[in-house]
């Protein structure tokens, strides 16, 4: 599995370089990076992402608006302005566009922007029939987003939670299953849920693993970024469905890299080797 910083630090990305395979941004991450950098436009600061991020490393931009000419013409812009600096650029388009009105956009807008050779990440897929369509109109990549799926069902379920916790997916079986704790509220949230056509995905996670089903069902080679993760747990479970890259932020990569036995054996090890004058061996 390939793992891809999801951030607009250039820091980070400088930081991380020899472990990541790739970097994703949104229109958020970029407003809050720039904001450290006051003076710095826009444009630049986009360009030394894509030159920091390097050949060979996928650097996702999204557009900004929410029509299909704009998001064409947007993705062409991105690409024809940042993708001569290291050959890097994906543009990222979100999978529909229903809240601005017509739905459809987004998926057209995929297939128009693929059509002219520029690779797509089809963005805030939230169902496995959102990544199927996105698939067949050609995008490079879908992004299920892992963390909102979670906070949309746990927030539903009444789960009083902060954005980085687990979120346990065997509770919302439990849920289910205990009549008890079956409010009209619930009960009518597990309606309109099924409605939505969510119908079976229980967790962000388990969306990634109806999609890996689905793609291999039907041969895509539209590849699965797993994103919005915010703990290592749903890393590990991603990379045993799987899932052909994990973007993870900054500090949920420091927890892959990380394990306090690890720290703790370390500085035995180091400690050890002073008594032992161990390391006198690697001057001589
Ligand atoms: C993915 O490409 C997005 O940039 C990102 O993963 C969103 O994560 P969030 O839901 O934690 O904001």
């Amino acid at each position: 599995m390939k793992v891809f910083l999801d951030t607009a630090e250039i820091d980070e990305i400088k930081k991380y370089s020899d472990v990541i395979d790739g970097v994703t941004t949104n229109p958020t991450l970029l407003r809050i990076a720039i904001e450290k950098r006051k003076g710095i436009m826009l444009k630049d600061y986009i360009a030394e992402i894509c030159n920091v991020a390097g050949k060979g490393r996928p650097v996702s931009l999204e557009v900004a608006s929410v029509d299909v000419e704009k998001m064409v013409r947007e993705a062409q812009f991105l690409y024809e302005n940042f993708n001569g600096i290291a050959g890097n650029v994906v543009v990222k388009v979100p999978v529909s566009t229903g809240s601005f009105g017509e739905s459809i956009e987004g998926l057209r807008a995929i297939k128009e922007v693929s059509k002219k050779g520029i690779p797509v990440n089809a963005t805030l897929i939230m169902t496995p029939s959102q990544a199927l369509l996105a698939a067949k109109a050609g995008a490079s990549y879908v992004s299920p987003f892992v963390g909102r799926v979670d906070d949309y069902i746990r927030k539903n379920l009444g789960m009083k939670f902060s954005k980085e916790d687990y979120y346990d997916y065997q509770a919302f079986q439990d849920y289910k299953k205990e009549s008890a704790k079956r409010s009209e509220k619930l009960e009518e949230f597990l309606k309109s849920y099924d409605a939505e056509g969510n119908s079976g995905v229980i967790s962000g996670v388990d969306l990634v693993r109806k999609i890996k089903k689905v793609f291999e069902n039907f041969s895509f080679d539209t590849k699965i970024i797993a994103a919005s993760i915010r703990h290592v747990r749903q890393v590990f479970e991603v990379m045993e469905i799987g899932s052909h890259i994990a973007t993870v932020p900054a500090y949920v990569l420091e927890e892959m890299i990380r394990h306090p036995k690890t720290d703790e054996g370390v500085k035995v090890f180091y400690e050890d080797s002073e008594k032992a004058n161990y390391r006198e061996l690697f001057e001589s």
